[in-house]
């Protein structure tokens, strides 16, 4: 797989992972292996984009991605998925890539009703929390992320994509329609969901 490829797969592993693992319908058992994807897609994903001929990264990657699709298939994935698959066809985005982009304000969103669970992800990916409040650990994932995202040069903002100000209802109602999810931690409504595309759209960091 070239390069843009490799980040657009692996990082819809991740968010495979940290959508599941945020479900409603997650478990311990389900937890600890989307704990597991995600702590080697930290470890691995930047040196398999940087260099596709590193098979320990090819291999380590290839078992996160499974890994992350056990719990996506017992608990689902949330908002990041609806959202995505409401604007990628707009542009013909990649499906790797549009739950990328997204991804690092899902989880702020899901901060209210699920900190308690992010901050475990700090630990997941050797960041140490220890000394601060739940809030700011999982304000500290969200970082990674966008951290994460930068350094595969992925947009950050649906701005940059070409999509319009003016296209933000129709994606926002889409994904609330089509993909409702009822193991959001968070319950779903129009409004909030509008309001988390917008922030996706303006590219700010909440
Ligand atoms: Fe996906």
């Amino acid at each position: 797989m070239p390069p843009k490829l490799t980040a657009g797969t692996g990082i819809d592993a991740l968010s495979h992972a940290i959508e599941a693992y945020l479900s409603t319908w997650s478990n311990p058992i389900l937890d600890s292996i989307a704990l597991t994807a995600i702590s080697l897609i930290f470890k691995y994903l930047r040196k398999d984009y940087r260099d596709g001929g590193n098979s320990e990264a090819r291999y380590y990657m290839s078992m996160a991605a499974t890994a992350a699709g056990i719990p996506l298939c017992s608990a689902g994935v949330l908002v990041g998925h609806s959202i995505a698959q409401a604007f990628a066809p707009l542009k013909k985005i990649h499906h790797g890539l549009s739950c990328g982009i997204v991804l690092p304000y899902i989880v702020e969103f899901y901060i209210p009703s699920s900190k308690h669970k992010i901050v475990k992800i700090a630990d997941a990916i050797g960041i140490d929390v220890s000394n601060v409040d739940l809030d700011k650990a999982s304000h500290v994932v969200v970082k990674e992320i966008f951290r994460l995202l930068s350094d595969l040069e992925i947009p950050l903002s649906l701005r940059e994509l070409g999509i319009t100000r003016d296209q933000l209802h129709y994606i926002a109602k889409t994904a609330l329609k089509n993909w409702p999810r009822p193991n959001s931690p968070r319950p779903l409504n129009y409004e909030n969901v509008l309001g988390l595309v917008e922030k996706i759209w303006y590219g700010k960091q909440f």
